[in-house]
């Protein structure tokens, strides 16, 4: 391991996807924390993966790299959390959206667009109706039976040079 991987190893997963490993729940967070830091304005990063995958804590690691420094907790019951911070950060949960009519309700086009980086656990709720302006990016977490995660990252749009890089870091 490489010092300031925090714990992560990767390989390229070749094209525009890069493959990380984060050997527990701090590695996630770290990745994230980078994400947040490095993540080009407005972006928008999908977080999808089974039940517990680890969604939500890279979300609070994207918080911290945002500058939040209360607690970040789990949106589930308010779908939304919007956090000041050096740079805003809004946290959608859509776990317990049921109907794709339940989308209408929540202003979704803004909450996209915004600024700041926008993290979306569910994503797939979202349906084929609803387009993810870029900068974007897709975070698939796939726990293996050791505890350790594999992240797959797509990072789409522009401005996400510094973000590559980290993750490129984590590879050696
Ligand atoms: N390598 C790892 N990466 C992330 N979380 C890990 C890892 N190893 C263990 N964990 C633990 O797994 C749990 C992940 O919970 P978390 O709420 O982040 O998942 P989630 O994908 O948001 O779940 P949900 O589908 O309920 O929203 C935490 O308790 C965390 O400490
Ligand atoms: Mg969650």
């Amino acid at each position: 391991m490489s010092p300031g991987s925090a714990g992560a190893s990767a390989s390229r997963a070749g094209g525009a996807s890069l493959e990380v490993e984060a050997r527990d729940a701090a590695a996630t967070r770290a990745i994230g924390e980078a994400f947040g830091r490095t993540a080009p304005e407005g972006a928008v990063v999908l977080l999808a993966g089974p039940l517990g995958a680890g969604k939500t804590t890279f979300a609070q690691g994207v918080g911290r790299g945002c500058g939040v420094t209360g607690p970040i907790t789990s949106p589930t019951y308010n779908l939304i959390l919007h956090y000041p911070g050096e740079r805003h950060f809004t946290h959608v949960d859509l776990y317990r959206l049921d109907t794709p009519a339940e989308l209408e309700t929540l202003d979704l086009d803004e909450i996209l667009s915004g600024d700041g980086v926008t993290c979306v656990e569910w994503p797939e709720k979202l349906g084929e109706r609803v387009w993810v302006p870029p900068p974007s990016a897709e975070v698939v977490i796939e726990p293996k039976p050791d505890g350790a995660r594999t992240l797959r990252v797509r990072l789409i749009g522009e401005g996400w040079e510094a973000a590559r890089r980290r993750l490129a870091a984590a590879e050696r």
